[in-house]
């Protein structure tokens, strides 16, 4: 698709935005240019324009191949996507899963609270008022940004995508904390996720260590901003990889290796002829005092799993479906680690 070379229709905070030769399709130019706190603090964060457009494909795709339809057309260069022209719904649609950011300042509580239901709220997406939090009604009959089938709608795809992140992210040792989205209409009036899905509008945190990898680094100062967005490319594309190859997803931060060895004897009311002969073998040998001899057999192996306890439950299914017969024979199950 040819490109032109024009002045951008839009400036934002992160990208620029760009008419093609197609009215229906706009580039999206990623710059480094960082932003905080309703543009109070400002920097740059290097290559954050390369890594949230790569991030952005990534998860665009991703979301195409679970039904949620995207804005996304396709990635032209390192900083660079093709998308289809929306009218963006001006709203900022949030859903969390842990307590961080402006929910711990609004309510008090502290941050890392597991929330016993993931919300979705809404803020008006304007900057002068600093993005205030809105109601159902404000949005339906103050603003009249959206009605109440759009508002359910976004509702139900925002959910939705909120279950197919977590299981992505969780795959590649990552929580997700909260996240932004922006939804828009395009010419044929299909409602499409829109904008971008990056470290910038998404919190991010390690599974093993807690660890932010978002764009909090920056906003908190806590250094290394760069080497956190470059570790959320790197998984990113290693979870898109695995999807992509149809492997089953790996997931180095929960799965561990367990030595599981089994003991299979027969039950002490079961007649054991091979032990019985043994027995015999023994007494004749001069072995007299040997009694209730029984020969069974034991079974060593490794399992890869995320608990002891796990391990145990699939060995323990493993001895009654096949390993034993549980009608004649006990076993015996030992985890190591
Ligand atoms: N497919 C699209 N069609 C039209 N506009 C889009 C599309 N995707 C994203 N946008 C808009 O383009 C702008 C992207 O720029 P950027 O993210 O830098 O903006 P921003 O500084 O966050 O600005 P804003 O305060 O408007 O969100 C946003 O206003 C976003 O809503
Ligand atoms: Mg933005």
């Amino acid at each position: 698709m040819p490109v032109a070379p024009s002045k951008p229709i839009y400036t934002g905070k992160a990208k620029d935005i760009f008419e093609t030769d197609d009215p229906n399709i706009l580039r999206a130019y990623f710059r480094d240019s960082a932003t905080a706190f309703n543009a109070q603090k400002k920097g740059e964060i290097q290559d954050k324009g390369k890594v949230n457009a790569t991030i952005s494909t990534l998860l665009f795709q991703l979301c195409e191949k679970n039904n949620i339809k995207t804005h996304f057309v396709k990635q032209i260069s390192d900083r660079e996507l093709l998308v289809k022209r929306v009218k963006i719904i001006p709203l900022e649609v949030i859903v969390r899963n842990i307590a961080a950011g402006s929910l711990c300042k609004r309510l008090g509580i502290k941050e890392g609270k597991i929330l016993k239901s993931p919300i979705v709220e809404f803020s008006y997406k304007n900057d002068e008022l600093g993005d205030p939090l809105l109601t159902r009604a404000y949005i339906i009959n103050a603003l009249e940004v959206a009605d109440d089938e759009v508002l359910d709608a976004i509702t139900e795809l925002t959910l939705r995508a909120n279950e197919m992140f977590k299981d992505f992210f969780l795959n590649i040792g990552i929580k997700v904390v909260d996240f932004k989205l922006e939804y828009g209409i395009d010419s044929s009036g299909t409602l499409l996720l829109a904008d971008e899905l990056s470290p910038d509008n998404f919190r991010f945190w390690d599974v093993k260590t807690n660890e932010k990898l978002d764009k909090d680094r920056f906003r908190q100062d806590l250094g290394n901003v760069e080497g956190a967005y470059q570790e959320m490319l790197k998984r990113v594309k290693e979870g898109s990889h695995v999807i992509a190859s149809g492997l089953s997803p790996r997931n180095d931060a929960n799965i561990k290796s367990f030595s599981v060895r089994v003991q299979v004897l027969p039950k002490s009311d079961i007649l054991d002829p091979q032990g019985q002969a043994v027995e015999k073998a023994l007494s004749s040998l001069g072995y007299k005092t040997v009694k209730d001899l029984k020969i069974g057999k034991e079974i060593v192996f490794k399992i890869n799993t995320g608990s002891k306890s796990e391990a145990e439950k699939k060995v323990k299914e493993m001895c009654e479906r096949l390993l034993a017969n549980p009608v004649i024979e006990d076993f015996k199950i030992e985890i190591g680690q």
